[in-house]
């Protein structure tokens, strides 16, 4: 298969890790070779009840066979989409209220981006250094990243970059401003936490100077760091909150949310500020409505955090200066970047999936299923561990 992989299918990545997949359960991915390979990334914190949980895969099937797409979104009122979205409204702080449903996180982002200039009547937008928002035009001119963003240039204008946690930076949002975007913990950039009331900070500012702070919630949202949106930690509400990845229960999904008021004007002045074939697709409404059922229902939110603490406790090690992130939503700071490379290729060849991330070489990405049990904790770490302490040996034996 990975030949044809190759050959037909559009290749972005180098060195793309190429696992042959066959079919995969709960926190195991199991490859064409026969192989079982735990899981520590789940799709990129996508898939955050692991895979194919029987309550998200009865609701695929069940709803796959009332009806599939049926219309433009917007105009049939569809229980899926209807459903998901009172129920987000009921998890929302005041006065988050109305959700747009897109078909993916970047989605979200242009939506949000569209909404906030549409509602202040001002262009300014102004993001983080080292965030990541997505690919699309909007979201990738939201990326301080010269190599990434110049072959694609002229891209949105407009945008201005503070720093994340930089108070200083704070005088730089004014009048002009229509908006500020953040990721509530920043992902690329190594899982960093807002610190000292930053987030707290930014949106008194931004009332200050009638601006809108738009949360980018699309990794750390639906669980992952203890309450189901990451802001929730902070004692703030946004403006407008970008959802997406681990809504889903592993199908393509987006979503931004914002109050009632705000979301009426992208109905007004155009018409249809907004509009997608596809975004609130009755099965993938129905997946990530089970979804936010299930986390809402169960412990698996407040047991995220303890998971936290035994994977702290587990990954302990002198090649490890740090584990970085909060719940499930955790980065290993290695010393080096060949040392993050060796551990994740090495880790692959013992059947551990773990990943890079994007900005912070150092770094490696452990964003487990929610579902993962104390159990695949330990035997993940001890691989981990293992493979740190061969790359020791070998470090040794050349010096
Ligand atoms: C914080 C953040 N925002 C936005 C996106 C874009 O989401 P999608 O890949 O679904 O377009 C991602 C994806 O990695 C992300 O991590």
């Amino acid at each position: 298969m990975n030949k044809d992989f190759l050959r037909y299918q559009a290749q972005t990545t180098p060195h793309p890790l190429g696992l042959e997949v066959e079919s995969a359960k709960g926190s195991y991915i199991f490859t064409t070779d026969g192989k079982k390979h735990l899981d520590f990334v789940a799709g990129v914190s996508a898939c955050s009840l692991g895979h194919c949980h029987p309550k998200v895969v009865k609701a695929i099937k069940e709803q796959a066979e009332k009806y599939l797409h049926v219309m433009v979104y917007g105009e049939y009122a569809q229980q899926p989409a209807v459903e998901l979205t009172r129920l987000l409204a009921e998890q929302f702080p005041k006065p988050l209220e109305k959700t747009y449903l897109t078909n993916s996180g970047t989605e979200a982002i242009e939506g949000a981006l569209k909404l906030a200039r549409r509602y202040t009547g001002r262009a300014e937008i102004i993001a983080a250094h080292q965030a990541y928002h997505g690919n699309t035009m909007g979201s990738l001119s939201l990326m301080d990243y010269e190599e990434r963003q110049k072959p694609f240039r002229p891209l949105l204008g407009g945008i201005s970059f503070i720093q994340f946690n930089e108070e200083k930076d704070l005088e730089k949002i004014t009048e002009k401003t229509a908006a500020v975007i953040l990721e509530s913990i920043q992902g690329g950039a190594g899982f960093i936490l807002p610190k000292n009331n930053y987030l707290k900070k930014i949106k008194q500012r931004c009332e200050e100077v009638g601006a809108l702070l738009i949360l980018d919630e699309i990794q750390p949202g639906f669980g992952r760091t203890g309450k189901l949106f990451g802001f929730q930690n902070f004692d703030m509400v946004p403006d407008i909150v970008a959802l997406g990845k681990g809504m889903g229960g592993g199908m393509p999904i987006g979503a931004f949310s914002a109050s009632a008021k705000m979301m009426d004007s992208l109905s007004d002045n155009p018409k249809m500020g907004h509009i997608t074939t596809f975004g609130g697709n009755p099965v993938i409404a129905a997946s990530a409505l089970a979804t936010l059922k299930e986390i809402t229902s169960s412990d698996l939110m407040s047991e995220s955090l303890e998971k936290e603490k035994l994977f702290r406790k587990l990954l302990v090690h002198p090649l490890i200066s740090e584990v970085r992130g909060m719940g499930l939503m955790l980065a290993i700071i290695t010393l080096s970047e060949e040392i993050a490379n060796q551990l994740i290729l090495k880790c692959k060849e013992k059947n551990l999936i773990l990943f890079w991330l994007l900005f912070e070489k150092k770094a490696v990405r452990i964003t487990p299923p929610l579902t993962i049990s104390e159990e695949e904790i330990k035997e993940g770490c001890g691989i981990i561990i293992d493979v740190l302490e061969d790359i020791i040996k070998k470090q040794e034996a050349v010096n």
